[in-house]
Protein backbone atom coordinates (compact mmCIF):
# COMPACT_ATOMS: atom_id res chain seq x y z
CA UNK A 1 0.00 0.00 0.00
CA UNK A 2 1.38 3.49 -1.12
CA UNK A 3 2.30 5.30 2.21
CA UNK A 4 1.01 8.99 2.72
CA UNK A 5 3.11 11.07 5.13
CA UNK A 6 2.04 13.78 7.49
CA UNK A 7 1.40 16.79 5.93
CA UNK A 8 4.65 18.66 7.39
CA UNK A 9 5.26 21.95 4.95
CA UNK A 10 8.44 24.22 5.21
CA UNK A 11 7.46 27.15 7.42
CA UNK A 12 7.85 30.42 5.21
CA UNK A 13 9.01 33.55 5.80
CA UNK A 14 6.14 35.31 3.31
CA UNK A 15 7.51 38.22 1.32
CA UNK A 16 5.61 37.56 -1.77
CA UNK A 17 3.11 40.07 -3.26
CA UNK A 18 0.50 37.45 -1.24
CA UNK A 19 -0.38 35.71 0.66
CA UNK A 20 1.30 37.21 3.62
CA UNK A 21 2.32 35.82 7.42
CA UNK A 22 -0.67 35.20 9.59
CA UNK A 23 -0.17 35.87 13.12
CA UNK A 24 -0.06 32.87 15.69
CA UNK A 25 -3.00 34.24 16.90
CA UNK A 26 -4.74 33.75 13.91
CA UNK A 27 -3.64 30.44 13.47
CA UNK A 28 -4.31 29.29 16.82
CA UNK A 29 -7.97 30.38 16.33
CA UNK A 30 -8.69 28.88 12.91
CA UNK A 31 -8.33 25.60 14.97
CA UNK A 32 -11.65 26.48 16.67
CA UNK A 33 -14.03 23.59 15.55
CA UNK A 34 -16.13 24.69 13.14
CA UNK A 35 -20.14 25.06 13.98
CA UNK A 36 -23.07 25.55 11.82
CA UNK A 37 -22.52 27.99 9.01
CA UNK A 38 -26.28 29.47 10.80
CA UNK A 39 -25.19 28.44 14.29
CA UNK A 40 -25.86 31.69 16.59
CA UNK A 41 -22.59 31.43 17.59
CA UNK A 42 -21.03 32.36 14.00
CA UNK A 43 -23.93 35.02 13.30
CA UNK A 44 -22.67 36.79 16.31
CA UNK A 45 -19.40 36.55 14.49
CA UNK A 46 -20.61 37.79 11.23
CA UNK A 47 -21.83 40.95 13.15
CA UNK A 48 -18.97 41.66 14.50
CA UNK A 49 -16.94 40.76 11.46
CA UNK A 50 -19.46 43.90 9.26
CA UNK A 51 -18.51 46.38 12.16
CA UNK A 52 -14.74 45.99 12.06
CA UNK A 53 -14.91 45.77 8.08
CA UNK A 54 -16.69 49.11 8.20
CA UNK A 55 -13.80 50.26 10.41
CA UNK A 56 -10.76 48.90 8.43
CA UNK A 57 -12.71 50.63 5.03
CA UNK A 58 -13.89 53.54 6.82
CA UNK A 59 -17.34 53.14 6.29
CA UNK A 60 -20.76 53.19 7.67
CA UNK A 61 -22.08 51.15 4.13
CA UNK A 62 -24.72 48.68 5.38
CA UNK A 63 -23.27 46.45 2.90
CA UNK A 64 -20.14 46.04 3.81
CA UNK A 65 -19.38 41.55 4.38
CA UNK A 66 -17.33 38.60 3.11
CA UNK A 67 -17.72 36.55 0.29
CA UNK A 68 -16.57 32.95 0.32
CA UNK A 69 -14.04 33.26 -2.09
CA UNK A 70 -10.85 34.92 -2.86
CA UNK A 71 -10.10 38.72 -4.36
CA UNK A 72 -10.68 37.72 -8.02
CA UNK A 73 -14.53 36.36 -6.57
CA UNK A 74 -14.84 39.95 -5.57
CA UNK A 75 -13.60 41.59 -8.55
CA UNK A 76 -16.31 39.51 -10.67
CA UNK A 77 -18.77 40.44 -8.00
CA UNK A 78 -18.59 43.71 -8.45
CA UNK A 79 -19.08 44.27 -12.10
CA UNK A 80 -21.62 41.02 -12.34
CA UNK A 81 -23.95 43.03 -9.97
CA UNK A 82 -23.60 46.42 -11.65
CA UNK A 83 -22.81 45.42 -15.14
CA UNK A 84 -25.88 44.11 -17.91
CA UNK A 85 -24.82 43.40 -21.37
CA UNK A 86 -24.34 45.88 -23.46
CA UNK A 87 -23.51 48.38 -20.66
CA UNK A 88 -20.26 50.42 -20.99
CA UNK A 89 -17.84 50.23 -19.03
CA UNK A 90 -14.07 52.51 -18.82
CA UNK A 91 -11.36 50.25 -16.61
CA UNK A 92 -8.07 52.32 -15.58
CA UNK A 93 -4.99 50.08 -16.33
CA UNK A 94 -1.87 50.47 -14.51
CA UNK A 95 -0.69 47.11 -14.70
CA UNK A 96 -1.90 43.62 -14.70
CA UNK A 97 -4.67 43.75 -12.75
CA UNK A 98 -6.44 46.51 -14.22
CA UNK A 99 -6.18 44.54 -17.32
CA UNK A 100 -8.41 41.43 -15.28
CA UNK A 101 -10.63 43.89 -14.33
CA UNK A 102 -11.19 44.63 -17.72
CA UNK A 103 -11.38 41.50 -18.81
CA UNK A 104 -13.94 40.13 -16.28
CA UNK A 105 -16.34 42.94 -17.08
CA UNK A 106 -15.56 42.21 -20.80
CA UNK A 107 -16.79 38.74 -20.12
CA UNK A 108 -20.11 39.57 -18.72
CA UNK A 109 -21.05 41.34 -22.26
CA UNK A 110 -19.82 44.58 -21.38
CA UNK A 111 -18.24 46.97 -24.00
CA UNK A 112 -14.93 47.85 -22.25
CA UNK A 113 -12.68 50.95 -22.67
CA UNK A 114 -9.30 51.13 -21.10
CA UNK A 115 -7.49 54.16 -20.33
CA UNK A 116 -3.68 53.28 -19.81
CA UNK A 117 -0.15 54.01 -18.31
CA UNK A 118 3.02 52.08 -19.03
CA UNK A 119 3.96 49.67 -16.51
CA UNK A 120 5.28 51.44 -13.26
CA UNK A 121 3.21 54.98 -13.93
CA UNK A 122 0.01 55.82 -12.85
CA UNK A 123 -3.10 58.32 -14.20
CA UNK A 124 -3.38 61.52 -13.53
CA UNK A 125 -7.00 62.83 -12.80
CA UNK A 126 -7.44 64.81 -16.42
CA UNK A 127 -6.12 61.78 -17.89
CA UNK A 128 -9.08 59.86 -16.38
CA UNK A 129 -11.50 62.87 -17.00
CA UNK A 130 -10.52 63.07 -20.13
CA UNK A 131 -11.21 59.31 -21.05
CA UNK A 132 -14.69 59.38 -18.61
CA UNK A 133 -15.99 62.01 -21.27
CA UNK A 134 -15.51 59.51 -24.68
CA UNK A 135 -18.72 58.31 -24.09
CA UNK A 136 -21.73 57.19 -21.32
CA UNK A 137 -19.82 55.10 -19.20
CA UNK A 138 -22.13 52.57 -16.35
CA UNK A 139 -19.41 51.74 -14.44
CA UNK A 140 -15.76 52.97 -13.79
CA UNK A 141 -12.79 50.39 -12.87
CA UNK A 142 -9.71 51.18 -10.55
CA UNK A 143 -7.06 49.06 -8.95
CA UNK A 144 -5.52 51.82 -5.74
CA UNK A 145 -2.54 49.45 -5.45
CA UNK A 146 -1.73 47.67 -8.33
CA UNK A 147 0.56 44.72 -6.96
CA UNK A 148 1.78 43.85 -10.28
CA UNK A 149 4.13 47.07 -10.40
CA UNK A 150 4.28 48.90 -6.90
CA UNK A 151 2.61 51.50 -7.85
CA UNK A 152 -0.13 53.55 -5.50
CA UNK A 153 -2.60 54.85 -8.09
CA UNK A 154 -3.16 58.46 -6.23
CA UNK A 155 -6.30 60.86 -5.74
CA UNK A 156 -9.19 58.42 -5.30
CA UNK A 157 -11.08 60.91 -4.27
CA UNK A 158 -10.86 63.17 -7.13
CA UNK A 159 -10.75 60.26 -9.93
CA UNK A 160 -14.33 59.12 -8.15
CA UNK A 161 -15.86 62.24 -8.32
CA UNK A 162 -14.69 63.08 -11.94
CA UNK A 163 -16.44 59.50 -12.38
CA UNK A 164 -19.67 60.49 -10.38
CA UNK A 165 -19.71 63.88 -12.71
CA UNK A 166 -20.41 61.69 -15.52
CA UNK A 167 -22.82 59.92 -13.88
CA UNK A 168 -20.85 56.33 -13.46
CA UNK A 169 -20.27 54.49 -10.74
CA UNK A 170 -16.84 53.41 -9.38
CA UNK A 171 -15.65 50.06 -8.23
CA UNK A 172 -12.38 50.37 -6.51
CA UNK A 173 -9.99 47.62 -5.51
CA UNK A 174 -8.24 47.39 -2.44
CA UNK A 175 -6.75 44.05 -2.64
CA UNK A 176 -3.07 44.68 -1.68
CA UNK A 177 -3.70 48.00 0.20
CA UNK A 178 -6.51 47.60 2.70
CA UNK A 179 -4.86 47.62 5.93
CA UNK A 180 -1.55 48.90 4.81
CA UNK A 181 -2.24 52.42 3.83
CA UNK A 182 -5.20 54.27 4.26
CA UNK A 183 -8.35 53.54 2.25
CA UNK A 184 -11.36 55.68 2.76
CA UNK A 185 -14.43 54.40 1.29
CA UNK A 186 -16.97 56.91 2.33
CA UNK A 187 -14.36 60.06 1.89
CA UNK A 188 -13.61 59.30 -1.46
CA UNK A 189 -17.40 57.90 -2.31
CA UNK A 190 -16.81 54.52 -3.92
CA UNK A 191 -19.56 52.48 -4.88
CA UNK A 192 -17.96 49.06 -4.60
CA UNK A 193 -14.88 48.71 -2.77
CA UNK A 194 -13.38 44.89 -2.58
CA UNK A 195 -10.42 43.82 -0.93
CA UNK A 196 -8.94 40.17 0.07
CA UNK A 197 -8.64 38.46 3.28
CA UNK A 198 -4.43 37.08 2.68
CA UNK A 199 -2.58 40.13 1.91
CA UNK A 200 -2.86 43.25 4.34
CA UNK A 201 -5.09 41.77 6.67
CA UNK A 202 -3.01 38.48 7.35
CA UNK A 203 -5.45 36.14 7.21
CA UNK A 204 -5.16 33.30 5.29
CA UNK A 205 -6.71 33.52 1.42
CA UNK A 206 -10.02 32.28 0.97
CA UNK A 207 -12.21 35.40 2.41
CA UNK A 208 -12.99 38.56 -0.11
CA UNK A 209 -14.26 41.74 1.92
CA UNK A 210 -16.69 43.80 -0.06
CA UNK A 211 -18.37 47.21 0.49
CA UNK A 212 -21.34 48.47 -1.40
CA UNK A 213 -22.81 52.00 -1.09
CA UNK A 214 -26.41 53.18 -1.28
CA UNK A 215 -25.70 54.24 -5.06
CA UNK A 216 -24.92 51.08 -6.02
CA UNK A 217 -27.78 49.17 -4.17
CA UNK A 218 -29.97 51.60 -6.18
CA UNK A 219 -28.64 50.59 -9.60
CA UNK A 220 -28.84 46.93 -8.29
CA UNK A 221 -32.20 46.98 -7.07
CA UNK A 222 -33.16 48.61 -10.59
CA UNK A 223 -31.24 45.62 -12.87
CA UNK A 224 -33.89 44.58 -15.53
CA UNK A 225 -31.89 41.12 -15.87
CA UNK A 226 -30.96 39.07 -12.63
CA UNK A 227 -27.23 38.32 -12.22
CA UNK A 228 -26.06 36.00 -14.08
CA UNK A 229 -23.79 34.78 -11.19
CA UNK A 230 -25.95 32.87 -8.37
CA UNK A 231 -23.02 32.12 -6.30
CA UNK A 232 -21.88 36.38 -6.51
CA UNK A 233 -25.20 37.97 -6.46
CA UNK A 234 -24.80 40.71 -3.47
CA UNK A 235 -28.91 40.69 -2.82
CA UNK A 236 -28.12 36.67 -1.54
CA UNK A 237 -24.68 37.74 0.25
CA UNK A 238 -27.00 40.63 2.60
CA UNK A 239 -29.86 38.20 3.12
CA UNK A 240 -27.44 35.89 4.01
CA UNK A 241 -25.35 38.09 6.34
CA UNK A 242 -28.25 40.38 7.51
CA UNK A 243 -31.09 38.47 7.35
CA UNK A 244 -29.67 34.36 8.24
CA UNK A 245 -31.40 32.94 5.02
CA UNK A 246 -29.48 29.93 3.65
CA UNK A 247 -27.44 31.26 0.30
CA UNK A 248 -23.89 28.67 0.43
CA UNK A 249 -22.64 26.94 3.32
CA UNK A 250 -19.37 29.54 4.57
CA UNK A 251 -16.25 28.36 6.50
CA UNK A 252 -16.54 28.53 9.24
CA UNK A 253 -12.95 28.23 10.20
CA UNK A 254 -12.05 30.94 7.71
CA UNK A 255 -14.64 33.37 9.67
CA UNK A 256 -12.99 32.32 12.46
CA UNK A 257 -9.64 33.24 11.94
CA UNK A 258 -10.79 36.82 9.70
CA UNK A 259 -12.23 38.32 12.83
CA UNK A 260 -9.23 37.41 14.77
CA UNK A 261 -6.93 39.13 11.95
CA UNK A 262 -9.79 42.24 12.17
CA UNK A 263 -9.30 42.14 15.76
CA UNK A 264 -6.13 42.43 15.60
CA UNK A 265 -6.11 45.15 12.79
CA UNK A 266 -8.41 47.09 15.43
CA UNK A 267 -6.59 46.59 18.37
CA UNK A 268 -3.35 48.15 16.61
CA UNK A 269 -5.33 50.78 15.28
CA UNK A 270 -4.97 51.84 11.59
CA UNK A 271 -3.12 55.08 11.77
CA UNK A 272 -0.08 52.72 13.73
CA UNK A 273 -0.37 50.19 11.29
CA UNK A 274 0.05 51.96 8.45
CA UNK A 275 2.87 53.70 10.15
CA UNK A 276 4.08 50.33 11.26
CA UNK A 277 4.09 49.15 7.16
CA UNK A 278 5.82 53.03 6.18
CA UNK A 279 8.86 52.40 8.66
CA UNK A 280 9.66 48.85 7.40
CA UNK A 281 9.17 50.12 4.11
CA UNK A 282 11.66 52.70 4.55
CA UNK A 283 14.18 50.16 6.03
CA UNK A 284 13.92 48.24 3.26
CA UNK A 285 13.96 50.75 0.65
CA UNK A 286 17.33 51.96 1.92
CA UNK A 287 19.07 48.40 2.34
CA UNK A 288 17.90 47.67 -1.51
CA UNK A 289 19.65 50.90 -2.80
CA UNK A 290 22.41 50.25 -0.75
CA UNK A 291 23.02 46.43 -2.23
CA UNK A 292 21.83 47.81 -5.84
CA UNK A 293 18.70 46.51 -5.95
CA UNK A 294 16.84 49.83 -5.55
CA UNK A 295 12.56 50.26 -5.81
CA UNK A 296 11.54 50.71 -9.45
CA UNK A 297 8.74 53.02 -8.37
CA UNK A 298 9.11 57.07 -7.32
CA UNK A 299 8.89 57.81 -3.79
CA UNK A 300 5.78 59.67 -4.43
CA UNK A 301 4.03 56.93 -5.64
CA UNK A 302 5.95 53.89 -4.12
CA UNK A 303 3.62 51.14 -2.26
CA UNK A 304 4.58 50.60 1.29
CA UNK A 305 2.92 46.86 1.00
CA UNK A 306 4.43 45.69 -2.03
CA UNK A 307 7.68 47.11 -3.67
CA UNK A 308 9.53 46.11 -7.18
CA UNK A 309 13.37 46.08 -6.65
CA UNK A 310 15.02 46.48 -10.18
CA UNK A 311 17.48 43.18 -10.08
CA UNK A 312 20.89 44.16 -10.14
CA UNK A 313 23.08 43.90 -14.07
CA UNK A 314 24.38 40.62 -14.36
CA UNK A 315 22.01 38.39 -11.19
CA UNK A 316 19.62 35.79 -12.62
CA UNK A 317 16.26 36.71 -10.97
CA UNK A 318 15.20 33.58 -10.69
CA UNK A 319 17.91 31.39 -9.37
CA UNK A 320 18.02 33.93 -6.92
CA UNK A 321 14.37 33.64 -5.78
CA UNK A 322 14.81 30.05 -5.73
CA UNK A 323 18.33 30.05 -3.71
CA UNK A 324 16.15 32.21 -1.42
CA UNK A 325 13.51 30.14 -0.81
CA UNK A 326 15.85 27.14 -0.87
CA UNK A 327 17.91 28.16 1.29
CA UNK A 328 16.62 30.71 3.69
CA UNK A 329 13.06 29.65 3.38
CA UNK A 330 12.45 33.52 2.42
CA UNK A 331 9.46 33.71 -0.47
CA UNK A 332 9.42 36.94 -2.67
CA UNK A 333 8.14 37.42 -6.10
CA UNK A 334 9.16 37.44 -9.74
CA UNK A 335 8.01 40.68 -11.89
CA UNK A 336 4.87 40.57 -14.69
CA UNK A 337 4.87 40.86 -17.79
CA UNK A 338 7.12 43.40 -19.64
CA UNK A 339 8.78 43.59 -15.82
CA UNK A 340 9.13 39.57 -15.53
CA UNK A 341 13.04 39.38 -15.34
CA UNK A 342 13.79 43.12 -14.39
CA UNK A 343 12.62 43.28 -10.57
CA UNK A 344 11.75 41.38 -7.55
CA UNK A 345 8.44 41.94 -5.59
CA UNK A 346 8.75 42.02 -2.32
CA UNK A 347 5.62 42.05 0.08
CA UNK A 348 5.82 43.59 3.23
CA UNK A 349 1.97 43.10 4.37
CA UNK A 350 0.37 42.84 7.85
CA UNK A 351 2.17 40.58 9.92
CA UNK A 352 5.35 40.10 7.27
CA UNK A 353 5.54 43.50 7.72
CA UNK A 354 8.24 42.94 10.86
CA UNK A 355 11.28 44.77 10.95
CA UNK A 356 12.95 41.48 11.71
CA UNK A 357 12.10 39.94 8.38
CA UNK A 358 13.53 43.02 6.44
CA UNK A 359 16.73 42.39 8.33
CA UNK A 360 16.66 38.60 7.60
CA UNK A 361 15.71 39.51 3.77
CA UNK A 362 18.27 42.36 3.44
CA UNK A 363 20.93 39.88 4.89
CA UNK A 364 20.07 37.06 2.40
CA UNK A 365 20.69 39.32 -0.73
CA UNK A 366 23.71 40.52 1.05
CA UNK A 367 25.22 37.04 0.71
CA UNK A 368 23.60 36.18 -2.33
CA UNK A 369 24.41 39.14 -4.55
C1 LIG B 1 -4.61 44.20 -6.93
C2 LIG B 1 -5.15 42.80 -6.94
N1 LIG B 1 -6.40 42.57 -7.34
C3 LIG B 1 -6.92 41.32 -7.36
C4 LIG B 1 -6.17 40.24 -6.98
C5 LIG B 1 -6.78 38.88 -7.04
O1 LIG B 1 -6.89 38.34 -5.76
P1 LIG B 1 -6.86 36.75 -5.48
O2 LIG B 1 -5.53 36.25 -5.96
O3 LIG B 1 -7.05 36.69 -4.00
O4 LIG B 1 -7.99 36.15 -6.23
C6 LIG B 1 -4.86 40.42 -6.56
C7 LIG B 1 -4.03 39.27 -6.16
O5 LIG B 1 -2.83 39.34 -6.08
C8 LIG B 1 -4.34 41.74 -6.53
O6 LIG B 1 -3.08 41.97 -6.12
Amino acid sequence: MKEYKDLNPMERVLLGPGPSMASPRVIRTMATPPVGHLDPALLKIYAEEQELLRYVFNTQNEWTFALSGTGTSAMEAAMANLVEPGDAVLVAVIGYFGTRLAEIAARLGAEVDTVERPLGEILSVEEISAALKAKSYKVFGIVHAETSTGAEQLQIGEIAKAAHEQGALVVLDTVTSLGSIPVLVDEWDIDITYSASQKSLSAPSGLAPITVSERAREVIAKRTKTVSSFYLDLQSYANYWMQHGYHHTASASLHYAFREALRITYEEGLGTRYARHRKNADLLWEGLTALDAPPLIPAAYRLPPLTTAVVPDGVAPHELRAKLLNDYNIEIAGGFGALKDKVWRIGLMGYSSRRENVTLLLAALKELL
